[in-house]
């Protein structure tokens, strides 16, 4: 999410004030923000670990979680921005119902900030369009009551192996296994013991699929997405498979080394086409291996991810291509 939609909400100071939470991800903000809201006591609730980082300076007025009614009925003023999932937006706005009468929605309109009422009519007495600048849309909504809001009730699922793994709305592979998470799933046999790490776990269905096959494992789950956390602790509790889960971007909060470290890597992160947390991954791994280590990542077929394990590895090695996708397997740390 650009800033644009921070600028938008700038040119109405009066709906910022110790009242108000900002409901919604985006770490891209104007120069500024962070002051002018600091200063009006504004709060932030985000479930991506880089936007309530960004907004570190509101201190206890910055949340990091999955938004919850009991943090939202704490405000009068509910302003949320639309994300682009537009099932999670509709979650979200029956989510704010159960607390709050009314809402703020502020979206970009490529990301369907121009459609709000209309996605949100069944959920609505009324939707009235307050502004729009900077390719964005303010909105006004009066909210029809909603009561007894369960994540759960919005969750969908899939099964992996005869057991169903839950996923969050807005979480990635949600309702079905990703066809590049099958290859691999379909080529690495589980292995049986060590430390394993699925980094950008979603649901959890790596890391948890593979201590379902083999409980001596030591697994951790990482994720930078506060719903996909929370999908995988439910999984993690459902199934009765124990792993660590924590909440980092990239390796940043992951300590140690591990036997083996997958992940089916994000690329696609706003309109652009966003490498780096791949190329990242290739070149931190290094201090997170045993020396006899193994970094496995499955990926979109045109993306050369060889080339960057190269730069970081001793041997790389393609072991599978299907479906449009390949499979990495690294190994070697060049330095570590
Ligand atoms: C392609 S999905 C894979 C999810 C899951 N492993 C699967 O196979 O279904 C990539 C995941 O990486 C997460 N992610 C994106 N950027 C990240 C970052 N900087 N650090 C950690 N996780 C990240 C996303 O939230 C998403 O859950």
């Amino acid at each position: 999410m650009s800033g644009d939609v921070y600028e938008l909400l700038l040119r109405h100071p009066h709906l910022l004030d110790q009242n108000t939470l900002i409901v919604g991800a985006g770490a891209s903000h104007p120069p500024g923000l962070v002051a002018t809201l600091r200063d009006h006591g504004c709060s932030v609730l985000s479930w991506d670990l880089p936007t309530a980082n960004a907004f570190a300076a509101l201190q206890e007025n910055s949340h990091y979680s999955l938004p919850q009614t009991e943090t939202l009925q704490k405000f009068s003023r509910i302003i949320l921005l639309w994300p682009k999932s537009k099932l999670l937006a509709r979650t979200l706005v029956t989510l704010i119902a159960n607390s709050n009468t009314e809402c703020y929605v502020a979206g970009a309109n490529d990301s369907g900030g121009k459609s709000v009422a209309k996605a949100c009519s069944q959920l609505t007495a009324s939707a009235e369009k307050l502004d729009s600048a900077r390719h964005c849309t303010l909105w006004h909504l009066q909210l029809n009551a909603e009561s007894g809001f369960n994540w759960l009730k919005h969750a969908d699922s899939f099964t992996f192996s005869e057991q169903s793994y839950i996923t969050l709305p807005g979480v990635f592979s949600h309702g079905a296994l990703d066809k590049g998470t099958a290859v691999l799933l379909e080529h690495v046999p589980a292995p049986a013991h060590g430390r394993l790490l699925d980094l950008g776990c979603g649901s959890g269905i790596i890391g948890l699929s593979m201590k379902a096959v083999s409980p001596a494992l030591d697994v951790t789950l990482a994720d930078i997405d506060a719903m996909a956390i929370r999908s995988a602790q439910l999984n993690s509790t459902r199934l009765n498979l124990p792993a660590d889960i924590v909440a980092s971007d990239g390796l940043a909060e992951i300590e140690g080394r591990f036997d083996f470290i997958f992940s089916n890597p994000p690329f696609h992160q706003g309109k652009e086409t966003d490498y780096e947390f791949a190329r990242q991954l290739f070149r931190d791994s290094c201090r997170h291996l045993t020396s006899d280590g193994q970094l496995w990542i499955v990926a979109n077929r045109h993306l050369k991810y060889e080339e960057w394990a190269r730069e970081s590895y001793a041997q790389v090695e393609l072991m599978a291509q299907e479906q449009g996708f390949k499979l990495i397997c690294a190994q070697q740390p060049i330095q570590s």
